[in-house]
Formats: structure tokens, C-alpha cells, sequence
């Protein structure tokens, strides 16, 4: 072959290998740039779901301070819509639930500053029963955007032998995509099919693992239900790499403020998915919620963590028995740490500087993300850790003033 025969060949191969490389229709939505922050109903309602209960949600995340600190969307689950389609296969509202239909709550919505999201099931029914979206995903996201819905869970029930997972939520990514609205996409197969291989360039976030419960620890194995919050931790551990900005992992919404979780255990709780860059979707009663679940939801300084521009998910540095070390390397050279006590009663907990990937400086600026305050080190970041709980950190090298 002449050099110029051999210098087409190669160009004509890089081209056709860039091709075969790009997914035909990879997600461009340009959404949930940082993991989106939000409510959903599931966790604390289950089916009782209403525009009452949307809108009032919707008002509590206005007057808690929640949407001043970033919480956006405001989720409708399961069993929002009647056991049959209408007469021109279209969904419809349940009248019971929202009598005005969605539409009218979506306004509501958005005239508080809020965003609305739905849920829905890439099979041929919802997990309650309720008409699923497969085979009509274009009408149905037709009919999501028309009301002006932001945000889409797509489950995973109602499965039939045919199609294929990817299949199943690579048509609803299309489908919404053609209707021009922007609409985040969060997928919702319970990890079953390693979503986070193929997810990526079809949504913006997708479920690791089976239904969470306001547990710590459920002593079931991997991806049965129910999960408790270690049971979930655990198995993210490695998946770190998968996610970046517009593609997240998601571990499940908040338990915080749910069932008999401690404060401890609630701090736990969201620091963990903070460092996880976990979708912060809150599961609890917004309108009745103690000081304590307030404080906890909308700590700044742990949601500044989740919301890091940088976009990279945090990983477990250390395991020895019952304590835990994680840490999350932020886009400004800090690096966030959680020194996590699963066990029963208290443990002293320690890491280095070098251990979480801080480049050498003589001295550290510790910041303490629940106390909210600051301390210098050598390098030694330590706590006394009661019982179910963690200390978070971050840390920079050198003197480091927070404003
Ligand atoms: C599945 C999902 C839950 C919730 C219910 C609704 O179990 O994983 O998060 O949406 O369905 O039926």
C-alpha cells in the first residue's frame, strides 16, 4: 500500500471506530448537571398521593428553607392515575386524588419556583398495579410534557418476555427527548442488569439496588427487599467510577426523618449519600417535620458535598470492623471525609491526610460539617464516633478560611 493509500485507510478506520464508539442517541439533555435535590412521596405516603398533599409538600419546601438550600423537584410516585387508560389510550389522573389533573398541580408547582416530577413503569404495569408505559411511551411522554411535568421516574414492573432492559428505557429516553421539553430522567430497575454499564448515556440517574427502609442495617443480602442504609452503602462501594455530571447513581431517596431513625443515624444517613453524590430526594412529611430532620435536610456545608461542580462520587477509603473511612475529592483540592461508626457503641475513628488523597502541606484546615467548626491539624483527622453515627469532615491543605 503507498503511504497516502495507508494514511486514507487509517482515517477511514477512525472515522467508522468513532462512529461504532458514539451511542446513536446517547442522553444530551443537559440536565441534572449536580445530582438533582427534590421530595418524592413513596417513602412516607406509598399510594396515599394527592394534589392536597403535593401542594402542601410543595409549600413546606418554600416555608423549611428546603428550596433555599436547593431542593427542586417535587415527585409524584406510584398510584397517582386510574386502573385503565381513557378511550383514546391516554392516562388518566385518578379524579379522587387530583381533580383538577395534573396540569393544575404542575402550575401550582412551578408558581412556588418548584419543579414537577411523575412516576411511571417501563412495563406493561406500575409496582401497584396501575397502567405501565411500554408500547406507549410516546403518547405518555407526550402527555407528561403537555402538563408540564420536569422530571420522570420510569420503574421497572410489569416486565414481559421481548424486550430487553436497555430496550425498554432506551424508548422512553427517545421518546422524551422528542417532545423538546426538558425532562430529567431517572431510571429505576433496582440495579438489576448493572445499570450503571449501560444507564449512562440513556438517563441521568439510575437505581444501584431494591428499595430502601428506614433501617440501619437489614442483615439482607445484596438486592433483596428490604435495604437498610448500610445494606445500601455497601453496595456502592464500587461503583464510584460510573457516575459523573448528568449521570448519577442513585442509592435510593432519603429515609431521613422516617420510621425510627435516631438523629444519628439520620446525619449518617444523608452525610453517606452526600459523599455518594446521591439525588437528594427527600422521603418524609415535609409539612411535619422536627427541628432536628430540618436542621439535618438543609445543612449547607453537607449539601455543598452532594452538589460539588466537579462531579466526582466519593469512595471507601478503609474498612476495619465496624468503622468505615470515605472520602470525596472536591473540585477546589479539598477533600470531604466520613469517619463512619456502624456498630454498637462508640469508636475512635482515625485517617490521614495522605490516606484521602490531600497532597502534602505542613498543616490542615479540618472542618467539622455538623459542628460547623474548624480546626488545624499535622494531618491526623480523628473523632470519637458514638454509636451509628459518622463525623464529616473537609479538609484543606494549609489555612483555609469558610465563610
Ligand atoms: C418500586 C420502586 C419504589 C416505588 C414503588 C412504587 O418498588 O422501587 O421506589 O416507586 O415501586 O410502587
Amino acid at each position: 500500500m503507498t503511504p497516502c493509500r495507508t494514511l486514507r485507510s487509517i482515517a477511514a478506520f477512525a472515522l467508522l471506530a468513532l462512529l461504532a464508539g458514539t451511542p446513536a442517541h446517547a442522553l444530551d439533555n443537559g440536565l441534572a448537571r449536580t445530582p438533582p435535590m427534590g421530595w418524592n412521596s413513596w417513602n412516607a405516603f406509598h399510594c396515599n398521593v394527592s394534589a392536597k398533599l403535593v401542594e402542601a409538600t410543595a409549600d413546606a419546601m418554600v416555608a423549611s428553607g428546603m428550596k433555599a438550600a436547593g431542593y427542586t423537584y417535587v415527585n409524584i410516585d406510584d398510584c397517582w392515575l386510574l386502573k385503565q387508560r381513557g378511550p383514546h389510550g391516554e392516562l388518566v389522573p385518578d379524579p379522587a386524588k387530583f381533580p383538577q389533573g395534573i396540569k393544575a398541580v404542575a402550575d401550582y408547582v412551578h408558581s412556588k419556583g418548584l419543579k414537577l416530577g411523575i412516576y411511571e413503569s417501563a412495563g406493561a404495569t406500575t409496582c401497584a398495579g396501575y397502567p405501565g408505559s411500554l408500547g406507549h411511551e410516546k403518547q405518555d411522554a407526550r402527555q407528561f410534557a403537555s402538563w408540564g411535568v420536569d422530571y420522570l421516574k420510569y420503574d421497572n414492573c410489569g416486565d414481559r418476555d421481548g424486550e430487553t432492559y436497555e430496550q425498554r428505557y432506551t424508548a422512553m429516553r427517545d421518546a422524551l427527548l422528542a417532545t423538546g421539553r426538558p425532562i430529567v430522567y431517572s431510571l429505576c430497575e433496582w440495579g438489576r442488569k448493572s445499570p450503571w454499564r449501560w444507564a449512562p448515556s440513556v438517563g441521568n440517574l439510575w437505581r444501584t439496588t431494591q428499595d430502601i427502609t428506614p433501617r440501619w442495617h437489614t442483615d439482607q443480602p445484596d438486592n433483596q427487599y428490604p435495604q437498610g442504609i448500610l445494606d445500601i452503602l455497601d453496595q456502592q462501594a464500587a461503583l464510584s467510577h460510573a457516575s459523573h455530571p448528568g449521570a448519577w447513581n442513585d442509592p435510593d431517596m432519603l429515609e431521613v426523618g422516617n420510621g425510627y431513625l435516631s438523629d444519628n443515624e439520620n446525619r449518617a444517613h444523608f452525610s453517606l449519600w452526600a459523599l455518594l453524590n446521591a439525588p437528594l430526594i427527600a422521603g418524609n412529611d415535609l409539612r411535619h417535620m422536627s427541628d432536628a430532620v430540618r436542621s439535618i435536610l438543609t445543612n449547607r456545608e453537607v449539601i455543598a458535598v452532594d452538589q460539588d461542580w466537579g462531579g466526582r462520587q466519593g469512595y471507601r477509603v478503609h474498612r476495619n470492623g465496624n468503622a468505615d473511612v470515605w472520602a470525596k475529592p472536591m473540585s477546589d483540592g479539598s477533600v470531604a471525609v466520613i469517619l463512619l461508626n456502624r456498630g454498637r457503641g462508640p469508636l475512635h475513628i482515625a485517617t490521614t491526610a495522605a490516606a484521602i488523597g490531600l497532597k502534602h502541606a505542613a498543616s490542615y484546615t479540618v472542618r467539622n460539617l455538623w459542628q460547623h467548626r474548624s480546626h488545624m491539624s499535622r494531618g491526623v483527622i480523628a473523632a470519637d464516633v458514638p454509636t451509628h453515627a459518622v463525623a464529616m469532615f473537609r479538609v484543606w491543605p494549609g489555612k483555609h478560611t469558610v465563610l
